[in-house]
């Protein structure tokens, strides 16, 4: 079992962390969605905040409690997600975006139910802002981690979005493990830097993921002042 950290290493310390999957309307009563559950999320903003840092969670919807002494902004699209991001985004020291965020939404929201008339139904889709690659253009002396998760070469892809999205660290997590993933309670990650370091954990309990994270963050930290 991991420490839980007492000490409150992140004081004076703002961070911004978004977490869960966003949703994407199809009509009043459908929308595209994924499996996040905000589980990770969730597990760094508490330990966050008990370290002592201010915690501002842009969270998707979930049904998790909001952990203690966390300011929370609810939204559900990638848009609104983005407009909540980016009203934040100068003032605070870190961002992690462990948010599932739609790539894709319908390129038009029916304003009625859709009824089921056709033998298919075909719904065009049209790609979201990018988020994370808006926060690395952006960037001035804050500390940018991101998240991968994917089911295919792993460390090649995270390494490709460190770069592209201009990040300090990012979390990789192959989905196809069992252990790891969505809407469990353990993770299995490697750490990639952006020196190209790599650092693997084992299968943890999301809060000691979360504590480990943040301990590196801190580090990260104390090395850039
Ligand atoms: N992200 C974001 N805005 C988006 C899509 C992703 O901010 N529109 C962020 C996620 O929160 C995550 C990181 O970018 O921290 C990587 O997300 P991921 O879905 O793994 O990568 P993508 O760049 O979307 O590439 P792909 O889905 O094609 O693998
Ligand atoms: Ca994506």
């Amino acid at each position: 079992v991991a420490l839980l950290h007492n000490c409150q290493d992140l004081q004076g310390q703002r961070i911004l962390i978004t977490a869960a999957g966003t949703r994407e309307a199809i009509d009043p009563v459908r929308y595209i969605g994924n499996r996040s559950s905000g589980k990770m999320g969730y597990a760094l903003a508490e330990a966050a905040a008990r370290r002592g840092a201010k915690v501002i969670l842009v969270s998707g919807p979930t049904s998790l409690p909001t952990p203690p002494g966390v300011n929370i902004t609810r939204i559900e699209t990638a848009a609104q997600m983005q407009a909540a991001v980016l009203a934040e985004f100068d003032t605070v020291d870190i961002v992690i975006k462990a948010a599932a965020v739609a790539d894709y939404r319908p390129e038009l929201v029916a304003e009625q139910k859709i009824k089921k008339t056709g033998d298919t139904l075909t719904i065009n889709l049209v790609k979201n802002p990018d988020i994370l690659l808006e926060l690395g253009q952006r960037k001035k002396q804050q500390i940018l981690v991101g998240f991968a998760a994917e089911t295919e070469d792993l460390i090649i892809h995270a390494r490709e979005k460190l770069t592209k999205k201009n990040l300090d660290m990012i979390v990789a997590n192959d989905i196809t493990l069992p252990g790891a993933g969505f809407n469990i309670d353990t993770n299995i990650v490697k750490i990639i830097y952006k020196n190209g370091n790599v650092e693997e954990l084992p299968q943890l309990s999301k809060q000691q993921v979360a504590e480990i994270l943040i301990d590196k963050i801190s580090k990260l930290l104390t090395k850039s002042t």
